[in-house]
């Protein structure tokens, strides 16, 4: 795989602070640029001299400039993009402010993240299951069919699973529920970054630290600007005073009060994306899945759980299925302890619809090379 120091990702790994960690958990969460973590420091900095409202104005015009980027990302006007927390806190946010009435029916994929269902339980809503074929792809036909003839109020719709490569066709999935006048919501938190996540949704959420290796604590909503209007933010009166007349409505779905250097820090991590070339980054990201795959496919005790991919993309991510009794908690405490390896012990709660068993989830980033994924070869305990 990465040939150092000839090989171009070569750099991606020399960009970061030296570690002697495998990391393996990008889907966790990725390692920040050099570059990214001296601006937010910076940024800090500067709100400790010049004071924090006055440097906010001083970056507005770094902000726009992300804002704009992460809008082509995600594929929004640049007015329909907000900054969160989290992709979690974006979620809540947009419950809140679509107008939805308790009792409507939300769409969702067996393969859909967790803690989204319990948010939308939480939220009043009745969660109904969108048909999928035999590896968890959605059934764009069933689909045709159950938007026609049961219109929930929205669909949601994991881009990239969290917990096993499985990319699912999203954009043509969004163009069936518009033709029948049913919004998408997509949840691209595993997506941004990895893999072409401007799919033309109503609405569109993800986070900063994943694959676009920014900070932690940032998420980004995208409205479609058709809906702007019909948002319901709940700000307060006072937000909305200080509101200037040309803002666009979506920017009242931000919390004022927030971590702006996360925010600066996004932007320049989404900065360095488009530097390396999105295109090139899904390109790589698609061949460190299917290499680390192949890597990891014969190793005892262990089976590889087949990637789904289409046209959509192809992921990086890659489950381990324990089939000699291992527990997933434990192998992924002594690979990190024995062996300095990061992984993620993803537990069916993740997704509860399809999930049976714990699996060991293997996330490198564009920089991996062969002998990190020999290193987890050797670790990878037979029992
Ligand atoms: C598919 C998916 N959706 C949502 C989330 C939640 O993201 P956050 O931790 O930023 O709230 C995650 C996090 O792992 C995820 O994998």
């Amino acid at each position: 795989m990465t040939n150092p120091p000839s090989d171009p990702w070569w750099l991606f790994r020399d960009n970061r602070p030296l570690s002697t960690y495998v990391h393996l958990d990008s889907a966790a969460a990725g390692r920040s640029s050099r570059k990214t973590l001296s601006t937010v420091a910076g940024y800090a900095e500067r709100e400790a001299i010049a004071g924090g409202h006055v440097a906010a104005a001083e970056a507005s015009r770094v902000i726009g400039a992300g804002r704009t980027t992460l809008a082509k990302l995600l594929g929004v006007e640049p007015g329909g993009i907000a900054f969160v927390e989290s992709a979690t806190a974006a979620l809540g946010v947009l419950l809140r402010a679509w107008p939805l009435m308790a009792g409507s029916t939300v769409a969702v994929l067996p393969s859909d993240w967790g803690p989204a269902i319990d948010a939308f339980t939480d939220r009043g809503l009745r969660v109904a299951q969108l048909a999928v074929d035999g590896s968890g792809l959605i059934d764009l036909d069933a689909l045709r069919h159950f938007v026609a003839l049961t219109p929930p109020a929205f669909v949601h719709l994991m881009m990239v699973a969290s917990h096993r490569p499985l990319v699912q066709p999203v954009a043509e999935a969004v163009s069936i529920c518009q033709a029948a006048g049913v919004p998408v919501w997509v949840d691209a938190a595993q997506a941004l970054g990895h893999v072409d996540a401007a799919c033309g949704a109503d609405a569109i959420y993800a986070t900063s630290r994943k694959w676009l290796c920014g900070p932690r604590g940032v998420g980004v909503i995208a409205v479609a600007s058709s809906w702007w209007r019909r948002l319901r933010p709940r700000a307060s009166e006072m937000d909305r005073e200080q509101a200037e007349p040309d803002d666009s409505p979506v920017l009242l779905l931000e919390s004022r009060e927030a971590h702006y250097a996360g925010r600066i820090g996004l932007c320049a991590a989404v900065g360095e994306h488009v530097a390396l070339g999105p295109d090139a980054v899904r390109a790589r990201l698609a061949d460190v899945g299917r290499l680390t795959r192949e890597a990891l496919a014969d190793v005892r005790g262990w089976e590889v759980v087949p990637a789904t991919d289409g046209a959509a993309g192809a992921s990086a991510i890659t489950a381990l299925r324990p089939v000699a009794g291992q527990k997933v908690a434990a192998v992924r405490s002594m690979l990190l302890t024995d062996h300095q390896i990061v992984t993620t012990a993803a537990v069916p709660a993740r997704a509860p619809y399809e999930m049976k068993e714990p699996y060991l989830r293997i996330a490198p980033h564009v920089d991996v090379t062969a002998e990190d994924l020999a290193m987890v070869r050797r670790a990878l305990p037979a029992s």
